[in-house]
């Protein structure tokens, strides 16, 4: 039976991403009909009229989508204003996040309907759909914070990057997976000094192989790690555990031995972040400051670059949208290794273990 698939237009804070771009819906004809809500693509430079000649029908209110699609193909969770619109018979599919958002999780279980967190899909050990966003991620970090350190920024005016031979500026990255790695290449680039620090001593040594003396590498949690944080120009926080709150990396007491003026950005926000007393910040309002230190914690930073964003997003989704096209889809969901991470709710029952452990909510099972 052919299904019928919507793509909103994101409503969270300077989000301008969609879910699919025309080019990858063509290959769902005679498998699902689309529906777009109006301008949904603007923001990434798609019209309404590149998504009709892609075969999908435009409609014009966030509402009249969500009534007509089973399935919401979505960017970001659903904020607030959309909890209205969804019901029973909607598959949620896109970042959630649920580990840091109890409101939102209690919300989907009270709807009974089926949610999948797409940065959970894994193939042979990886987070297919993690890893672009990550990517955009740690080299807007560094982005970012060479604004913040601006002196209209409130930052210390320090230019992160080197106009000489010498690697005058410190850039301090926690946790070297997908985004601390796209974050150490741009930093080491501008001619910044890293240290990288990470609680798996082969990510470090390949780092220290392949950077040499422009990288210091440290374990996690040792003198020397705490010593890098708080003498560091920027730091970057970028653990993760996945599916789950991240641990406290960078505390209240590093943030007051910091030089004032330097920048935290902490990436992994959108899991609840991993510097102490940390809340979510917008690209409009990027960022707090904690005695003379910029904190910044922006859930979507790749939301900032929709353009380039939206096409690596759309790009891996598509194969993983056809997996929901199918007939028996719940069951190839509900038994692959590789999907079902991310099936986390389904009829009022949350299955996900790591949800459920960081928001105290008891976890239910199939039957
Ligand atoms: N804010 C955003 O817009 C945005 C975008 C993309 C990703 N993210 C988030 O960034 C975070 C990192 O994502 P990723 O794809 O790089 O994950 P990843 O799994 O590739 O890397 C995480 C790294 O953290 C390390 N780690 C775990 N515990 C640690 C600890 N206590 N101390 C130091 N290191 C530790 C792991 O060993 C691993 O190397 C995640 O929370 C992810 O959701 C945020």
């Amino acid at each position: 039976m052919i299904k019928k698939l919507g793509i909103p237009k994101e409503v969270k804070k300077d989000e301008g991403r969609v879910s699919l771009i025309p080019e990858h819906i063509t290959q769902f004809t005679g498998l699902a009909d689309i529906f777009v809500e109006t301008n949904a693509g603007l923001g990434s430079g798609f019209t309404d009229e590149d998504y009709q000649s892609a075969g999908a029908k435009i409609v014009p209110t966030a509402h009249e989508l969500y009534d007509i699609s089973e399935i919401i193909c979505k960017v970001k969770e659903p904020q607030e204003q959309e909890f209205e619109l969804l019901n029973s018979s909607h598959v949620i599919f896109g970042y959630l996040h649920l580990a840091s958002n109890l409101s939102l999780t209690k919300m989907l279980i009270e709807k009974k309907l089926t949610a999948i967190a797409t940065e959970m899909i894994m193939d042979e050990d990886e987070y297919p759909l993690l890893i672009p966003m990550s990517k955009i991620a740690g080299n807007l970090a560094v982005q970012k914070g060479m604004q913040f350190l601006e002196y209209s920024s409130a930052g210390k005016g320090l230019l992160l990057s080197s106009i000489s031979d010498e690697r005058n500026s410190k850039v301090t990255v926690i946790g070297c997976g997908e985004v601390g790695k796209s974050s150490i290449h741009k930093s080491i680039q501008i001619g910044a000094f890293v240290t990288a620090i990470d609680v798996n001593e082969n990510i470090l040594k390949e780092l220290k192989n392949k950077y040499g003396e422009n990288i210091s590498t440290h374990i996690s949690g040792s003198d020397e790690a705490t010593e890098a944080i708080r003498t560091a120009d920027l730091v970057v926080g970028a653990v993760l555990l996945p599916g789950r709150k991240p641990p406290i990396v960078v505390t209240q007491e590093d943030i007051n031995q910091m030089e004032k003026g330097s920048v935290i950005v902490d990436v992994a926000i959108d899991q609840g972040g991993c510097v102490e007393g940390v809340t979510p910040n917008t690209h409009s309002e990027p960022f707090e400051i904690r005695n003379g230190v910029i904190v910044s914690a922006i859930a979507n930073l790749p939301g900032a670059v929709p353009k380039t964003s939206s096409i690596e997003l759309s790009t891996n989704l598509q194969k993983y949208v056809d997996n929901l096209l199918i007939e028996n889809w719940f069951e190839e969901y509900s038994k692959s290794e590789n999907l079902k991470p991310s099936l986390q709710i389904h009829s009022g029952l949350l299955l996900s273990e790591e949800v459920a452990e960081s928001l105290s909510l008891s976890l239910s099972k199939l039957v």
